[in-house]
């Protein structure tokens, strides 16, 4: 069985495999006058018109028309669309086929763009579509005035699901890199990123020095023992000031975290691999002291963090983390303890 898109040629057979569907399933749950009603409606135009402004496929088999399904807009909605004529012919009934014909309406650009899609279901679908995981829209389980159920799945978009899987695919690269300069544009791109993080009471307490500069990286690198990032073309040294935000608290610590992450995040989407060095500068031999020295910093900033920039010479590995259940939940702390 393939599914395709349908044809100018195919509304007849579409028509008829409509009728059929309705006359045989349907008035399994509703009164046969109304499915004769509603199946004079189904003609070779109402077809050619539906496909003309959806996404309008078949499911066939040996040349034979097995089944049908839309995708259109949800009223001109760009983030929203709509299932539409979604019928398996009653002989090929419970082959997959319904299934093969939604999972391709979903995977179609009017459902990947959209953040909800919605079907108007009978309820001779009602049960099928539910196992699509389609739930009550706004939870209303009772029919709408055209004896319909209003389901909908909410989803995240294509170029939003993009954005999440940076985040997710973050990783610290404590590696190799390659010798490959990084342009100042993308340095630049990477610390406006850092800049533009939350800071308490927007006092702003993170200042960046990017060193690119191969005198300066050998000597930076040489107080840097045990050495880290050693091949780095680049790094961004993170600077910190201990302004007092509000109430006689100061959030310094809580800017440049935020900070680090949003640079982090921008340099893993740009292509480059970084790690959050400040364990290892801070301790009690204060080596991010000695390169804040190198770089002129004024001892009203403290240097907290460098973050090596560069193309991973090596795929980075993504580290263990704990399940999602075991450190997050909803409405509250599990009740009987954190699942494991
Ligand atoms: C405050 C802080 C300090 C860190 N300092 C170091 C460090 O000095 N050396 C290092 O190799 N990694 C350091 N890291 C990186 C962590 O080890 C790393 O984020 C953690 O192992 C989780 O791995 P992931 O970043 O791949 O998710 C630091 C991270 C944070 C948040």
């Amino acid at each position: 069985m393939t599914i395709r898109r349908f044809r100018d040629s195919d509304a007849e057979t579409v028509s008829a495999l409509i009728v059929r569907t309705l006359l045989v399933s349907n008035t399994n749950d509703y009164p046969a006058e109304m499915m004769e009603a509603l199946a004079k409606t189904q003609t070779p135009e109402h077809v050619r018109q539906r496909a003309s402004w959806t996404h309008f496929y078949v499911a066939e088999e040996a040349g034979s028309i097995l089944g049908c399904g839309a995708i259109g807009p949800y009223w001109d909605r760009e983030d929203e669309s709509s299932l539409f004529t979604i019928f398996v012919s009653p002989a090929h009934q419970g082959r997959g086929i319904g299934r093969a014909i939604v999972e391709t309406l979903e995977k179609d650009e009017f459902a990947l763009r959209a953040r909800r899609i919605e079907i108007p279901a009978s309820a001779t679908g009602l049960p099928f579509y539910q196992k699509m995981g389609y739930v009550f829209k706004n939870g209303c389980d009772s029919m709408d005035e055209e004896h319909l159920y209003r389901l909908e799945k909410y989803r995240i978009p294509e170029n939003q699901q993009q954005l999440l899987g940076l985040l997710l695919n973050r990783h610290s690269y404590r590696g190799a890199y390659r010798p490959d300069q990084v342009p100042r544009v993308h340095l630049t791109a990477i610390m406006e990123a850092g800049l533009s993080a939350p800071s308490g009471c927007n006092k702003q307490t993170v200042s960046l020095i990017a060193v690119d500069d191969p005198a300066l990286l050998r000597a930076i690198k040489a107080v840097i023992d045990p050495p880290v990032a050693e091949t780095a073309p680049a790094m961004i040294c993170v600077l910190s000031q201990r302004i007092p935000a509000c109430h006689d608290r100061c959030f310094a610590t809580q800017d440049y975290a935020a900070a680090i992450e949003n640079m982090l995040l921008a340099i893993t989407a740009l292509g480059y691999q970084s790690c959050w060095y400040e364990g290892h500068i801070t301790d009690t031999d204060r080596i991010g002291d000695r390169i804040a020295c190198l770089l002129g910093v004024p001892d009203t900033y403290s240097l907290v963090c460098i973050l090596p920039v560069g193309i991973a010479a090596s795929d980075p590995s993504a580290p263990k983390k704990k399940a999602f259940s075991e450190r997050a939940w909803f409405n509250g702390f599990p009740k009987g303890g954190i699942p494991r």
